[in-house]
């Protein structure tokens, strides 16, 4: 059986770092692929080097041009500018535009058969437009936000209880910004609700509510650690989670920013809801209940998600 390829659009921070991650998991041939000359290249050369210490065949390649991409399986979108110290996510929103648009063209035009998942942000508005741009099916196009606002949830409740990461599952449903939605409802230590913990007295309604908007603002936290630039390790290993679920047909149910049309009272827009992911891509879209204060606060992440699509209506006309 031929290899699977996967093709990484922008080869930046976490580029190269969904590079090195798929290598040493085998998912694939890389093909790492920039605007700028000579970084994919170099970087292809430097994570061809970790093969024979890690042990892996993975042939991974750098690329300037798009042809290069052409029957990818799976293509991880990074291109574009990340935020720095002050900027919210959505002040990247006109230069990532124009980027997802060159980028669409590319994938429709050598590799339209391939999953593509989305990590450009502002991701909800991103993964949108790089859908329309692309004019592949919508269980193709997936953005991933909801891992990663998960991760940094599941870390900061695992140490507020002082127990195992392996046995701290939550979920953050949603758009990617200050409005997400972390439900502590359906969170659980070993399938304890984190509510009923709380009544056990292993911490209180204030602590949680301080380490929902700490992972509110969990990518800010270390934007302003950084000032360069932002996260880029659990980025990359929540895409290729996304990706594993997909090449490996898992049927894991993760939040993803995905298309929701119907369900969760919404109609035609991308946002962070569980879904199912197998080698159809987003196979189900999983609707759960959600109590008031939950509902409430998905209304307004829905609203700030379609602020931004109207934002970028008004940059490009073909969007419309
Ligand atoms: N096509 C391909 N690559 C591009 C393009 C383009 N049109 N424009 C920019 N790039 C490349 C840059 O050359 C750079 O190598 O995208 C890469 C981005 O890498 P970084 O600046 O290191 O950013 P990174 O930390 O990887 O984040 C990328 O993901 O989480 C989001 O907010 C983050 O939008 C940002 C993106």
């Amino acid at each position: 059986m031929a290899r699977k390829k996967i093709a990484l659009i922008g080869a930046g921070n976490i580029g190269g770092t969904l590079a090195h991650l798929a290598a040493i998991k085998e998912l694939g041939d890389i093909v790492l692929f920039d605007v700028v000359e000579g970084v994919p290249q170099g970087k292809a050369l430097d994570l061809s080097q970790c093969g024979p210490i890690e042990g892996f065949d993975a042939k991974i390649t750098g690329s300037n041009d798009y042809a290069d991409i052409a029957g990818a399986d799976v293509i991880i979108v990074t291109a574009g500018v990340a935020r720095k110290p002050g900027m919210s996510r959505d002040d990247l929103l006109g230069i990532n535009l124009k980027v997802m648009k060159a980028v669409g063209e590319g994938i429709r035009n050598n590799a339209p058969d391939a999953f593509v998942i989305c990590i450009t942000n502002p991701l909800d508005a991103m993964v949108w437009a790089l859908r329309e741009f692309s004019g592949l099916p919508h269980n193709k196009v997936v953005g991933m936000a909801g891992v990663l606002d998960s991760a940094r949830f599941s870390h900061f409740l695992a140490d507020e209880f002082q127990v195992s990461v392996r046995d701290v599952n939550t979920f953050v449903l949603g758009g990617h910004g200050d409005t997400m939605v972390p439900v502590v409802q359906y969170s659980t230590v070993a399938g304890i609700p984190v509510p009923d913990l709380i009544k056990q007295g292993r911490s209180t309604k204030e602590r949680i509510d301080a380490i929902v908007q700490r992972t509110r603002s969990g990518g800010g936290e270390i934007v302003a650690l950084l000032k360069t630039g932002s996260a880029y390790y659990a980025p990359a290993t929540s895409g290729i989670a996304m990706a594993e679920a997909y090449l490996r047909d898992q049927k894991r149910l993760l939040p993803c920013a995905a298309y929701v049309d119907g369900k969760y009272g919404l109609d035609g827009l991308y946002v962070g809801v569980p879904v199912i992911i197998g080698k159809d891509g987003v196979e189900q879209i999983v609707e759960i209940e959600l109590d008031d204060e939950a509902r409430g606060n998905l209304q307004v992440s829905v609203d700030a998600v379609k602020e931004l699509l109207d934002a970028c209506k008004g940059i490009d006309e073909s969007l419309k």
